[in-house]
């Protein structure tokens, strides 16, 4: 799959959270090759310097060292959490336990609020930026029809709503920036292997990345605050 990043200016800076992740490394892989930014940076816990989304100080430092280096044109959020040992996603109302619930939204909700508290106001002022984070299809509150994974889907459909709120304030300051949340599809990672279902469409990382930025190319202005899918179709909330 091919994609171009011709929409946006030449040079600045590209930054991928998250890129010790599945999606994220394809992320980071597939924007080195492009050649379109001046440097693509990689920050994850195990980065010089560490970003977890845990601690808000690390995502604040991270920011700071990421604007001094110059104007930042796209940032990719590929961070989230699905499953640990202590987590699995519940099938029933009886297996909610508040402090995995809690551990969800903090990941999930939470930690990319902050990271578009800190990241947002170093974005491009002129010309198109990007700030892409990854939502998932479940947080989808009016497509939801099978119940389940209550955690999950409430802590992506909060990270929707702060999304669309952070666009409106981020879009006074950058009238060219595109704030979206984007569904990549199921990827063949280790957020999803556990539940690996036979028949489902399981795309390759560097496919489905591919396929996510032919989204981040075409999306402008307009499309900012919304909730879209790898294949370009607008999701409903
Ligand atoms: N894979 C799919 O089928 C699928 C489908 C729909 C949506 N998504 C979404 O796509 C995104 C990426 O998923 P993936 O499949 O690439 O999963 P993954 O391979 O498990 O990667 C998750 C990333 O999140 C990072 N992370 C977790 N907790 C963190 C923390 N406290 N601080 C900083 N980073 C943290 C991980 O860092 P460490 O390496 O340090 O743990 C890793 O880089 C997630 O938001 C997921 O919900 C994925």
């Amino acid at each position: 799959m091919t994609f171009s990043l011709n929409s946006f200016p030449p040079g600045g800076h590209a930054v991928v959270i998250g890129s010790s992740g599945g999606i994220g490394a394809a992320f980071v892989d597939a924007l080195e090759a492009s050649g379109r930014f001046d440097a693509v940076i990689g920050l994850s816990r195990r980065t010089d310097p560490p970003l977890d989304l845990l601690d808000e100080a690390s995502i604040e430092t991270a920011a700071a060292f990421v604007k001094k280096q110059g104007a930042l044109r796209l940032v990719v959020d590929a961070t989230g959490i699905l499953s640990d040992e202590k987590m699995s996603p519940e099938k029933a109302l009886r297996q909610i336990d508040p402090a995995q619930m809690a551990r969800s939204y903090a990941i999930n909700a939470i930690g990319p609020a902050l990271l578009l508290k800190h990241f947002g106001p170093a974005m491009a002022r002129e010309g198109k930026s990007v700030f892409a984070t990854l939502s998932a299809k479940v947080g989808s509150i009016s497509d939801n029809g099978l119940g389940g994974w209550i955690s999950y889907r409430a802590a992506k459909a909060g990270l929707n709503q702060i999304v669309r709120t952070a666009s409106i304030e981020l879009g006074r300051r950058a009238p060219e920036l595109v704030v979206l949340a984007l569904h990549p599809g199921t990827v063949d990672t280790g957020l999803s292997k556990p539940f690996a279902k036979a028949g489902l469409d399981v795309q390759p990382p560097p496919v489905a990345v591919a396929r996510l930025l032919s989204v981040v190319e075409g999306a402008d202005a307009s499309q900012t605050g919304g909730f879209v899918s790898y294949t370009g179709e607008r999701l409903p909330w």
